[in-house]
């Protein structure tokens, strides 16, 4: 319970499993997981793999928003290094992190991450698969794969230049650059910039404000705008469905009758 605070603490419905790799808190409307491999700096093993799928599956089954979270002051420090040092070809065709990142990256509502210090390697390319990152002031991005003679092969190469521009995605891939909170919030990396003791109140905020919209049109929000190649036809098809919701109905009937969300 330690890791997700005082949020846990208020739901009671913390699941830890002993010594396992992650802290998942289940709410109504959100999970909440928190990467937790203290001795290794978070780094994502093989077991932290398997139990990220099994959350994807259950977001699948029964979309609610999530955030996510490292314990002990460090988002994540990269793939597990021991496990990378003993992978083939064939482990790297499987796309092991790749695949993973893409699912959550994919997942049907809103995905937030909270990072405190360090998110580098894999665990910088898990942030960059999130919808939206919040940062504490140590918060530090990296890539520094091809320092261990390998790519940065699970989003990186196209995910941060999508998010930052070119320039600054190869000083990061290539140069080694990390960015700290203060450059991430200015190149839009993070939406905020927020100290550690305030970081989960602050990202559990975020998702209060997310929860209040439609689910629907959040999550046809969400598959709309990662499918840029469908445009304008998806947009179309996705508020046909809207137009035709009761949902919508009751948001804009309290509207003009005065309401403000
Ligand atoms: N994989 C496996 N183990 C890791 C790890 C990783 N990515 N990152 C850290 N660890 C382990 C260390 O080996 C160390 O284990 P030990 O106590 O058994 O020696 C432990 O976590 C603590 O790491 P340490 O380096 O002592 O902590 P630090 O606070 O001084 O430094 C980092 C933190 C994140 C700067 C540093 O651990 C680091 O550079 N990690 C690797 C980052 C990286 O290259 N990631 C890309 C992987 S693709």
């Amino acid at each position: 319970m330690t890791a997700t605070g005082s949020a846990a603490r208020e739901s009671g419905l913390t699941r830890e499993p002993p010594g396992g790799p992650l802290l998942v808190e289940e709410r109504p409307d959100r999970v909440v997981v928190t990467l937790h491999r203290p001795a290794a700096r978070n780094a994502i093993d093989a077991a932290m793999i398997r139990e990220l799928h099994d959350v994807c599956a259950a977001l699948e089954e029964h979309p609610r928003l999530l955030l996510l979270t490292g314990h002990g002051g460090t988002f994540a420090a990269g793939a597990d290094i021991a496990e990378l040092r003993e992978r083939g070809r064939d482990q790297a065709l499987q796309g092991i992190n790749s695949r993973l990142f893409d699912r959550i990256a994919r997942l049907p509502m809103p995905t937030v991450a909270a990072v405190d210090g360090y998110a580098l390697g894999g665990g910088a390319e898990l942030a960059y698969a999130c919808d939206v990152r919040l940062a504490s002031p140590t918060a530090t991005f990296g890539n520094p794969e091809p320092g261990l003679g390998i790519l940065a092969a699970a989003g990186a190469c196209w995910r941060l230049r999508e998010l930052v521009g070119a320039s600054v995605a190869k000083q990061v891939l290539l140069a080694g650059r990390r960015l700290g909170a203060d450059d991430a919030y200015r190149l839009g990396l993070v939406a905020e910039v927020v100290p550690a003791e305030d970081l989960l109140d602050r990202a559990h905020a975020l998702l209060d404000r997310m929860a209040r919209s439609g689910p629907l049109a959040l999550r046809l929000t969400k598959l709309v705008a990662d499918s840029s190649r469908a445009h304008p036809v998806a947009d179309d098809l996705a508020q046909a469905i809207l137009f035709e919701s009761d949902d919508k109905r009751a948001r804009m009937d309290a509207f003009l009758a005065g309401g403000r969300p």
